[in-house]
């Protein structure tokens, strides 16, 4: 297939990329690196001796959006451009609500003109809100709870998604619910390169871990968990990657929903641990306070992308510290700030 992925030069849709090129598959990425480097894209080339087509634009602009469709055939798209910070969004409603909202809207008015009825989009657990019931299954309550415009816009979207799919029979829709990502890919040349402070536990780790960043900061442990700490479905990248490539395959007409999570929740003092197997000494952390907006405990129900996907996690929270750290060892500065 020939696929139009944006947000491709970014964490995920990196890691998406190579596996899609790997597959067999032909990629333009659009993007306009406002959270990413292209250096990222350089890198998939040196692994896979294929070259990416980027297209450095705002998806936003509908314009440049028509112009990819008027130049390429594309088969399927994969949106993943947007913005992703929560405690940021919470400080520019304005920018988060229209950059991932008009973003998606363009998007989807480019395709319709050009035909294109394949989408699978990246939506996040944070749909769920404050869990009412776990595992969090595809029929968990969603948008009760949510207490950030970042997954305020993700539940918007997905509300549009499914209107306009039920408008037109003609769409092939598929969300995917990530829980938390994490990792890298197992050759430590593309990774996760967040800008200013890591907002993700992992990442925040693995900068303490290679001496950027003196201590960590739990943000509470004396939640009511077997170790007092928050408990999240870590889900390793690569894992996350290849259930794109799985969607793409059983991708039909209307608008489904799947989780991607591993079913296990692991805790922040779980998580430490296991960072500090991989990288041989220890972590320093502080206890903070709690931090307001946190669900206590989350993790998925995977048996629907099972099913019907035939798709399931395999790597472990141990193989996601070990591959963060050869990532962010060989790479303390990222992607190096000169090609940001
Ligand atoms: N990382 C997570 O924890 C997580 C969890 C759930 C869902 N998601 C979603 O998955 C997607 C990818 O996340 P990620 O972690 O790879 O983030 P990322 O910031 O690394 O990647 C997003 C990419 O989109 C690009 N982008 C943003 N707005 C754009 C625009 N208007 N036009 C063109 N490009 C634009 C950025 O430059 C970046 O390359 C996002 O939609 C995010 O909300 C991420």
């Amino acid at each position: 297939m020939k696929l139009l992925v944006t947000g491709g030069a970014g964490y995920i849709g990196s890691h998406t990329v190579l596996e899609l090129i790997q597959g067999g598959h032909e990629v333009i990425v659009a993007d306009n690196l406002v959270n990413s480097s292209r250096e990222s894209l350089k890198r998939i080339q040196k692994i896979t001796g294929k070259t990416v087509e980027l297209r450095e634009i705002n998806v936003c602009d509908s314009a440049a959006m028509a112009q990819i469709f008027s130049e390429h055939h594309i088969d399927a798209v994969i949106h993943f451009a947007g913005l992703k910070a929560v405690g940021e969004s919470t400080e520019k409603p304005l920018e988060y609500y229209h950059n991932n909202i008009v973003s998606t809207l363009s998007l989807l008015a480019a395709m319709e003109e050009a035909g294109v009825a394949k989408l699978i989009f990246s939506s996040s657990a944070t749909v769920y809100g404050d869990p009412a019931e776990l595992p969090l299954t595809e029929n968990s309550q969603t948008g009760v709870g949510i207490t950030n415009p970042y997954g305020q816009t993700k539940y918007m979207i997905e509300q549009i998604l499914q209107d306009v799919a039920r408008a037109d029979d003609s769409w092939q829709i598929t969300i995917l619910r990530y829980f938390n990502p994490v990792g890298a890919h197992p050759s430590g040349l593309i990774g996760e390169d967040p800008g200013g402070i890591p907002n993700n536990l992992m990442p925040f780790v693995a900068q303490v871990a290679v001496g950027k960043r003196s201590k960590l900061t739990i943000h509470g442990a004396d939640y009511d968990t077997p170790d007092g700490t928050c408990i999240r479905d870590y889900i390793h990248v690569i894992d996350l990657a290849q259930g794109h490539l799985a969607a793409l395959e059983h991708i039909q007409a209307g608008c489904e929903v799947y989780n991607l999570g591993t079913g296990k929740g692991t805790s922040v003092f779980e998580v430490i641990k296991a960072f500090e197997q991989a990288c041989g000494h220890t972590i320093p952390y502080e206890v903070g306070p709690r931090r307001s907006g946190d669900a206590v405990v989350n993790y998925a129900s995977a048996e629907k992308a099972s099913q019907q996907l035939g798709w399931r996690a395999e790597k472990d929270i141990a193989a996601a510290c070990a591959d963060a750290w050869h990532w962010q060892s060989q790479n303390p500065n990222g992607y190096e700030e000169e090609t940001k």
